[in-house]
């Protein structure tokens, strides 16, 4: 690989031990990939946070790093952990794993990633342009700030995010190249997908039909449009993180919608899909009683807050419900949107973390209904719950109706909410 003199003066060690590591890491992947040079990134994502799921040997490999002092060279944030900072007492997160929680973001910390644990940074405070390269980690993350925002980004991993921060660069490879952007499939809609849970069946079923494809996996998507006005970025959000979720896509084009969707010439497959209910059955795999309504995955906007508050109009919900998002957008809706009113209802604002991520067995939550096609892929193998699924206003009903309740003497929970 072609390095610079900034780039070959980290790799030497000018830059401290830590950068030393990370310009080997991303050399290393830059030759496996093909990679001719490095590009330099204006921001990145990190995941693999939640301490449930890189547990003590991740732990231990993050201190390590970070005793070798270096810092972040360019603005990093962090994907959500595995507790709620200010309400995990309330909220009957075990004590020792919230320690062991604190202590994954202060090495992160000490590396100069900043703690936003949100998996939706483009929601509250970091600014991306079109054109901008990035090293983003989070899968749902990486689909929106490349197909949404035209930004470019490959999917990274936990080490090779890290390693990006410590030195502002990547290897210029996949979806940092013009090549590497063009769709390899065309998928022609045909049927109507206008809810976000909608949308995430729709992203289940091209992220599955996609998934396989030996030229990259990127479908020039005809036929539908998200819906105007506030949901749009939700159902576009939805659609992505499914699609990432269900075939590791990184990147869509809508005609007429995302700002690259160029038709694609020359010899790329067409695929029609006619009918969701493939991906809607997929997902609702054990109707039932559930112990918690989650919303939130990606994590939720301010409009998603407003929307929800909106649907429930001051009605108390009988069947717990969870919306997951930053802990920014929980001070903004605190502030000045709908968080007292939501809390009135008994919805639970939950921050730092989400519904996958989190350590449910230990919280006693054996079954989840869930809007988010995400979650609804992750949900049982991750997790080991029961899933059901449905549309954002179907699960509101549901929850204000009681009608998934799971009767209390049979949880073996005990689901708090604040
Ligand atoms: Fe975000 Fe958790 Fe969903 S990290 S995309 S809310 S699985």
């Amino acid at each position: 690989m072609r390095l610079s003199q900034d780039e070959k003066d980290l790799l030497s060690g000018k830059g401290g031990a830590g950068a030393a590591k990370a310009m080997e890491i991303l050399c290393a992947l830059g030759r496996i990939h093909g990679a001719r040079d490095m590009v330099e990134v204006r921001s990145v994502q990190v995941s693999g946070i939640s301490f449930k799921n890189i547990g003590e040997h991740g732990l231990a490999f993050l201190e390590d790093w970070a005793s070798r002092g270096s810092k972040a060279r360019v603005p990093a944030f962090m994907n959500p952990g595995g507790a709620d900072r200010r309400l995990w007492k309330e909220l009957g997160f075990p004590a020792a794993f919230v320690k062991k929680q604190e202590r994954v973001i202060s090495a992160l910390e000490k590396l100069g990633v900043r703690p936003t644990l949100t998996c939706a940074p483009y929601e509250a405070d970091t600014s991306v342009e079109f054109g901008d390269h990035l090293a983003w980690a989070e899968s749902s993350a990486v689909a929106y700030a490349n197909s949404v925002l035209g930004a470019r980004t490959n999917r990274e991993g936990g080490p090779s995010a890290i390693a990006a921060a410590l030195t502002g660069r990547t290897p210029r490879h996949t979806l940092h190249t013009d090549d590497g952007r063009k769709p390899t499939r065309v998928v022609r809609v045909a049927c109507k997908a206008e809810s976000t849970a909608e949308a995430g069946a729709l992203g289940f079923l091209i992220g599955k039909l996609i998934s396989g494809d030996s030229k990259g996996g990127i479908p020039y998507i005809t036929g539908v449009a998200p819906p105007e006005g506030p949901r749009r970025r939700t159902w576009l959000k939805a659609l992505g993180a499914a699609m990432a979720a269900s075939g590791s896509t990184g990147l869509y084009h809508i005609e007429g919608v995302t700002p690259e969707a160029e038709a694609p010439t020359g010899d790329v497959g067409e695929t029609v899909i006619n009918s969701l209910s493939e991906g809607l059955e997929a997902l609702n795999k054990h109707p039932g009683p559930v112990d918690v309504i989650a919303f939130g995955c990606p994590h939720a906007s301010l409009d998603d807050l407003e929307y929800i508050s909106g649907r429930l109009r001051g009605r108390k919900v009988r069947t717990p419900v969870w919306i997951s998002t930053s802990s920014s957008i929980r001070s903004l809706a605190e502030e000045k949107g709908p968080a007292a009113e939501l809390r009135r209802c008994g919805v639970t604002i939950l921050a730092d973390t989400c519904i996958v991520v989190a350590p449910l067995q230990e919280l006693g939550i054996r079954s989840v209904a869930t809007d988010s096609g995400k979650s609804a892929c992750y949900l049982p193998s991750h997790q080991g719950v029961r899933l059901r699924f449905g549309t954002t206003d179907e699960l509101i009903e549901a929850a204000v109706e009681g009608a998934f309740a799971l009767p209390r003497n049979t949880s073996k929970g005990q689901i708090r909410g604040k």
